[in-house]
């Protein structure tokens, strides 16, 4: 069942989507050579306390990983896809590219968002996977109208990354998000006929996140059991931003 939020809920999921927004702004400012991945986790688990929030991922149990994550943010760096986890000895250099994924719980509701940002200079290719990872995400984010349906949205992704020669990564899809970090429906990057198409309607918000390989799709997670790369060892781009359906269109939480 996906969960409608009514105009007052949607007001709670904007003042979490406005914090998360804050601190991957916070980040792209402190983000170049010499900054380690605990740097930025520090600044940001302050930055969540501070405004009264608890952070969506410290804590959250992922069955696969057989534990709960232990830090505010997920850190990514190059071939890593998701859940890259902050560390001292992961110093930024530049020709890196570092995703930021974070979210917070703000008056009982989840805001979940990232982006992936350039570390000094990067080579063209580089630039052209974050460009069309973004591209694609903002494509998605059109798509969500009443009366559209859920294949829109992950059509819109594929078709993108697809003709812009890179390829989607199949292991991880975004999701409904509300009082839950995660609820129905899965949003895939890419049309899957097993699913379900359900329609789009006012009030459903969809945490949309393209994870976008420059080589081949296929992903391993690390024996740290947590960190997933692409086997290719082919760089990883990864936007996300919360969109709720509204009487006036797409309305992008996430973002001001
Ligand atoms: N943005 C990711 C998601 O929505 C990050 C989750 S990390 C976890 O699933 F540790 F919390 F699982
Ligand atoms: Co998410």
């Amino acid at each position: 069942m996906i969960i409608r939020k009514s105009p007052a809920e949607l007001e709670k999921m904007r003042r979490a989507g406005l914090l998360v927004h804050s601190i991957l702004t916070e980040m792209k400012g402190l983000i170049r050579e010499g900054v380690s991945t605990l740097d930025l986790e520090n600044v940001a688990e302050r930055m969540i306390r501070d405004a009264g929030a608890k952070p969506a991922f410290k804590g959250y149990y992922v069955p696969a990983a057989g534990g709960k994550y232990p830090f505010v943010l997920c850190t990514s760096v190059n071939h890593e896809v998701v859940h890259g986890m902050p560390s001292e000895k992961r110093v930024l250099k530049s020709g890196d590219i570092i995703s930021i994924d974070t979210g917070v719980q703000l008056e009982g509701y989840f805001g979940d968002s990232a982006i992936t940002v350039a570390v000094g200079e990067i080579s063209e290719e580089t630039r052209k996977l974050l460009k069309v990872t973004e591209e694609s995400l903002e494509l998605a984010i059109s798509q969500m109208r009443a009366g559209n349906r859920l294949f829109d949205i992950c059509g819109a992704v594929e078709r993108h990354v697809v003709s812009n020669g890179f390829t989607i990564v199949r292991d991880f899809v975004g999701h409904g998000i509300g009082t839950s970090l995660h609820e129905e429906p899965q949003v895939p990057n890419y049309v899957d006929k097993r699913n379900e198409n359900p329609r789009l309607k006012e009030g459903m918000v969809l945490a949309i996140e393209p994870m976008v390989n420059a080589g081949r799709p296929e992903t391993k997670v690390l024996s740290d059991r947590w960190t997933a790369v692409s086997r290719d060892g082919s760089n990883s781009a990864h936007f996300e931003h919360c969109v709720a359906v509204t009487s006036n269109g797409p309305w992008v939480l996430t973002r001001p």
